[in-house]
């Protein structure tokens, strides 16, 4: 077995959490190599970050399949293919399908914007989360990593760190705020997930 675990991303956008584990990746903090990147969306940014970083991407969008069954299969191959041990989710906007989450079962990871359990769940994404926050008058919010099962947002927490909110914060600044948060915790709870459960 290669020395570093063989990570599968996913995305749907700006890949800024991609980028942080490229770099964690490539400066040697996580104990694994991108492999693959996977995008539901064609003009997501985050495939130009794969390009630049010379790493395969593949956009993989359900609907141009006749059927679920065959979107699923390919999706399954190509994961083979790349001998792709584990996944992580960085502002994928799909839900993976379940045969790939039984697959991957506790090796499948996703970054949430808030302090889950709360705020999570159907709906709450992108700045949805952040207005909730702040509509709800919280003082502190923050970042999540957690692993993923068949439950929206619901999987063992792997790792949270907070940020307070202050009176004077928008849903723009709040996000920016924990989007510094999510790069520095997704390469380390990664990192630590592999550590722990990779048999080498
Ligand atoms: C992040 O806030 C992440 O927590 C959420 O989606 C956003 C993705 O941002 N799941 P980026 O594409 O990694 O820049």
């Amino acid at each position: 077995m290669d020395s570093l675990a063989r990570i599968a991303v996913f995305i749907s956008g700006g890949g800024s959490n991609l980028q942080s584990l490229i770099d964690a990746s490539e400066s040697g903090r996580l104990s694994g190599k991108i492999v693959l990147v996977i995008s539901s969306r064609d003009n997501a940014y985050g495939l130009e970050r794969a390009f630049n970083a010379e790493i395969d991407t593949f956009v993989y969008k359900v609907k141009n399949y006749a059927a679920k069954e065959d979107a699923y299969r390919d999706l399954m191959e190509m994961l083979e293919e790349y001998e792709v041990e584990y996944i992580a989710l960085a502002g994928y906007l799909k839900l993976l399908p379940v045969p790939i989450v039984r697959q991957y079962k506790n090796r499948i990871t996703n970054i949430h914007p808030a302090l889950l359990p709360k705020y999570g769940g159907s709906g709450m994404y992108g700045h949805h989360v952040h207005e909730a926050v702040i509509k709800a008058g919280e003082k502190e919010s923050g970042a999540t990593v957690h692993i993923v099962d068949e439950i929206y947002d619901h999987g063992k927490i792997l790792m949270q760190q907070k940020v307070s909110v202050s009176p004077e914060d928008t849903p723009e600044s709040l996000a920016a705020k924990v989007l510094k948060i999510e790069h520095q915790i997704y390469p380390k709870a990664l990192d630590k997930l592999i550590r722990e459960t990779r048999k080498i």
